[in-house]
């Protein structure tokens, strides 16, 4: 009998819905192709659904995640709605609700792509970043004294658990194993400045390196890492680091691969409920123009047919993206591609009907 996968789908805002219509078109093709099955769920929460409903995340809406093999995201963010609200009630809240502990977001420079870092090719500019997604700054510890006066205290709490490093530290090892590159594993930390955190950051990536003899392992501070994905991106295979230096290396990392437009990322529980994302926003002032770029979407799609197992089929889908940034797309950039949102999951489609492979 064919597998069959329920995917949970909330396009979101802005140009969310543009961007998931071209992904799910794109997944459509490749499950008829493999021979699996591919159920879609539509819920449409976002910040046009909180400013009608004052809803951010129903529970039925939880509910019917947790039935489904996975989810795919558009994208959250409203002008109209206070920073903070919708992604703390729905982005945070579904990868802490689904245990997503691990943000696997790669940065890959494809042919055709321009990068902003001069001399540099798509043969240096490959590796992935493993960002812990449950924990650190974001665990929203902390909290305000004398809120208001002038003797106001804020205070966040980076929260690091044994566990919590653990498991993220060991799945990018293994991650690296399988990858099979260069088979090196980069911790990005502050161990000179955040001497608790990192500490037991770094004394829980030396343990677990026992185990890993076959992998070569690294160390660069954040700030280091900065410097050198600029200046020698070729040095990374694979760096592991914790939610708020991952969140702001990945947004580097986008723009060295060409841009937020292709750049995507999968929010993982190895034995659970995974969620897709392209990593760039809402991008209020494209919508519904279909000027987007809808390859970050479509990448993400990739990563979720690569997380359920359905190796052939992403990689088909690997192949379409490859040929369309090099032999179609004009810039990456919204508006510039010579080609409509709708065009380019076409022409991807069109690659996918004829079995191209990477
Ligand atoms: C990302 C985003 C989110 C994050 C925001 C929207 C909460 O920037 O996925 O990187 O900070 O993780
Ligand atoms: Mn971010």
């Amino acid at each position: 009998m064919a597998k069959h996968f329920n995917i949970s789908v909330i396009p979101g805002d802005g140009t969310g819905p543009e961007v998931v219509a071209e992904g799910v078109k794109i997944l459509k093709r490749t499950a008829d192709k493999c021979g699996f099955k591919l159920d879609f769920t539509y819920h449409d929460i976002g910040g046009e659904y909180y400013k009608t409903t004052g809803e951010i995340l129903p529970d039925r809406v939880l509910e019917s995640l947790a039935e489904s093999d996975a989810i795919y995201l558009g994208a959250i963010g409203h002008p109209d709605v206070k920073p903070g609200i919708l992604e703390k009630g729905i982005i945070l809240k579904l990868r802490f609700h689904f245990d997503q502990y691990i943000n696997l977001r790669p940065v890959k420079l494809y042919e055709g792509v321009i990068t902003p870092i001069k001399g540099k090719g798509p043969d240096d500019i490959d590796f992935v970043v493993v960002r812990e997604n449950t924990e650190g700054l974001y665990a929203g510890a902390g909290g305000f004294l004398k809120q208001g006066t002038q003797d106001e205290v804020a205070i966040q709490e980076s929260i690091n658990t044994r566990k919590g490093v653990e498991r993220c530290i060991r799945y990018a090892f293994e991650y690296c194993r399988k990858r099979n590159r260069a088979r090196k594993l980069t911790l990005c930390g502050k161990t000179n400045v955040l001497t608790y955190a990192f500490d037991l950051w770094e004394r829980t990536f030396h343990d677990v390196a026992k185990e890993y003899d076959d992998i070569e392992t690294d160390y660069a501070h954040v700030d280091a890492i900065c410097m050198w994905m600029v200046k020698n991106p070729e040095w990374f295979d694979v760096i592991v680091t914790d939610n708020m230096f991952g969140d702001i290396i990945t947004d580097l990392g986008a723009m060295v691969q060409g841009g937020m437009g292709i750049a995507a990322g999968a929010n993982i529980n190895p034995g659970g409920i995974s969620m897709f994302e392209p990593i760039g926003g809402s991008a209020p002032k494209y919508t519904g123009k279909q000027m987007i770029n809808p390859i970050a979407a479509i990448s993400a799609a990739q990563l979720m047919l690569e997380t359920l197992g359905e190796y052939e089929a992403a990689s088909m889908i690997e192949a379409g993206v490859v040929k369309v940034l090099r032999d179609d797309i004009k810039d990456v950039g919204a508006g510039k591609m010579g080609y409509t949102t709708s065009e380019v999951g076409d022409l991807i489609k069109a690659y996918i009907e004829e079995g191209h492979h990477v």
